[in-house]
């Protein structure tokens, strides 16, 4: 298996492009089962989550051919998806357990086809991570849903038909299959309490060129009136909002300085507003970049995180880490996931004062961290590990690398342009299964 390993205390210095979201990059691939048309997204990050989707799509009958570049002459990749002929409605178990965001293929098939069958994915390592709400938007419908063997199994044989849904609990994912199901449903649909994440925005702009009728994206009540088909569009990727705040942290972590680019800077003030509390300093330098540098960093600060336009829960364990070197105590209080704490025992190992109370996390400043060897145990745990060790003093080695790769486009690439110490120890042999976590 794969290892990073740091040779921290150097500050960094340098640009940074952000790379297209990978959340928003899935449910876009998976829209494209909704047209015999051809969609075509720029600015796709090259991670193993987008190529375990597109093995999803291709064993449904999707034909996917993928560019070096896009038209931007971004670094991003340029996909093209065709399902004009789908033969396979069921994503299996072996797929989905990989990624639970293989779930975004039900509601687009049975949409279309008016069957889906796709295994539910289990428990993950940050949590029990349910699949309720996705059924309930599937029977809000009009579809029947079965849930047997391990499977939930959708048909609306005479196809969907628009209605009201109210989701409990706001879910990014509930509310991306809603969305995409309500698309060729008959008649409307208001979606209540749906997401408000960029994401769902950036997707419901593609839906739109592919002449879905949806008003109120970005709000919590979506409205969708129902069409009878959808055609091919062309489409770029939103930035990955997760990735500029985890290089806005490894600028102030490491003392240094760094430019953001291709950024937009709407959807990015949630996160560089609290990392700004704890003494990051962002200056807009032009449309789509920022300049990031540290301050003191100082606390406290008392965070909980939250759906969009709260604090998110992708960047809590990046904050977590900042915190951890800052002059004072922090709470950080998880309530999207349980279990999201998994980085507090390999941070304290590497001499963060942090304890876990009630479910809060309390965490008193340390003056420096120190190299260890660590474990990840999921993709946003990983990197706060990795922004951990490019503070500390000596070598950090961080094992199980895969879950980085699902989610950090050249990761090493982008840190050592700008001065990191960081190298990846390949190994041929990879026994272990990589277990699914976003
Ligand atoms: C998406 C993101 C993930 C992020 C998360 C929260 C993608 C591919 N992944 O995941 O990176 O951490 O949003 O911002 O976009 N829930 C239910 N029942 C359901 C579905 C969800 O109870 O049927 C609960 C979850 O357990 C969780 C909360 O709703 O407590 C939010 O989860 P959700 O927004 O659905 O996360 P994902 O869409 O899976």
């Amino acid at each position: 298996m794969d290892k990073i390993i740091i040779r921290g205390g150097r500050p960094l210095y340098g640009d940074v492009r952000i790379s297209g979201a990978k959340n928003a990059a899935l449910p876009l691939m998976a829209a494209s089962l909704l047209t015999k048309g051809t969609v075509v997204l720029n600015n796709v990050p090259q991670l193993s989550d987008v190529v375990t989707m597109s093995h999803l799509l291709m064993n449904h009958g999707v034909k996917l051919s993928l560019c070096g570049m896009d038209e931007n002459a971004r670094s991003g990749h340029r996909l093209f998806l065709n399902a004009s002929n789908i033969g396979n409605f069921e994503a299996p178990y072996e797929m989905v357990k990989k990624m639970r965001a293989s779930v975004l293929v039900l509601g687009p098939l049975v949409a279309r086809f008016g069957f889906a069958r796709v295994s539910m994915p289990g428990g993950c390592a940050i949590g029990a991570r349910p699949v309720d709400l996705h059924v309930q938007a599937m029977r809000d419908l009009g579809a029947e849903v079965d849930l047997h063997d391990g499977y939930i199994e959708v048909s609306a044989r005479n196809g969907l038909r628009g209605g009201e849904i109210t989701f409990p609990v706001i879910s990014v994912g509930a509310t991306e299959n809603a969305i995409m199901a309500a698309t060729l449903a008959s008649g409307k649909t208001v979606i209540h309490n749906a997401a408000k994440e960029p994401e769902i925005i950036d997707l419901c702009k593609l839906l739109s060129a592919m002449g879905a009728k949806i008003q109120g994206a970005g709000s919590s009540k979506i409205e969708i009136e129902g069409v009878s088909e959808l055609y091919g569009a062309t489409h770029t990727v939103i930035f990955d909002r997760i990735e500029a705040g985890t290089y806005a942290v490894a600028a102030i972590i490491t003392g240094g300085e760094l430019v953001l680019k291709d950024i937009d800077h709407r959807f990015f003030e949630n996160i560089s507003d609290a990392i700004s509390e704890v003494g990051g300093k962002f200056s807009k330098i032009s449309n789509n970049s920022v300049k990031v540098s540290s301050t003191d960093i100082r606390s406290k600060i008392d965070l909980t995180t939250s759906a969009y336009p709260g604090f998110p829960t992708d960047m809590q364990a990046q904050l977590m880490a900042l915190l951890s070197v800052s002059s004072g105590l922090s709470t950080i209080t998880e309530s999207i996931f349980e279990n999201r704490f998994m980085h507090v025992p390999e941070l304290n190992r590497m001499g963060a004062d942090i304890k876990i109370k009630n479910g809060i996390a309390n965490i008193q400043g340390v003056p420096h961290l120190s190299g260890a060897e660590v474990m990840a145990t999921d993709l946003r745990a990983s990197v706060s590990l990795v922004l951990a060790g490019l503070a500390a003093k000596g070598e950090t080695v961080v094992n199980r690398v895969y879950h980085l790769d699902r989610g950090y486009e050249k990761l090493e690439e982008k840190l050592s342009k700008c001065g990191a110490m960081i190298f990846r120890s390949s190994s041929v042999i990879n026994i272990v299964e990589k277990p699914h976590i976003e």
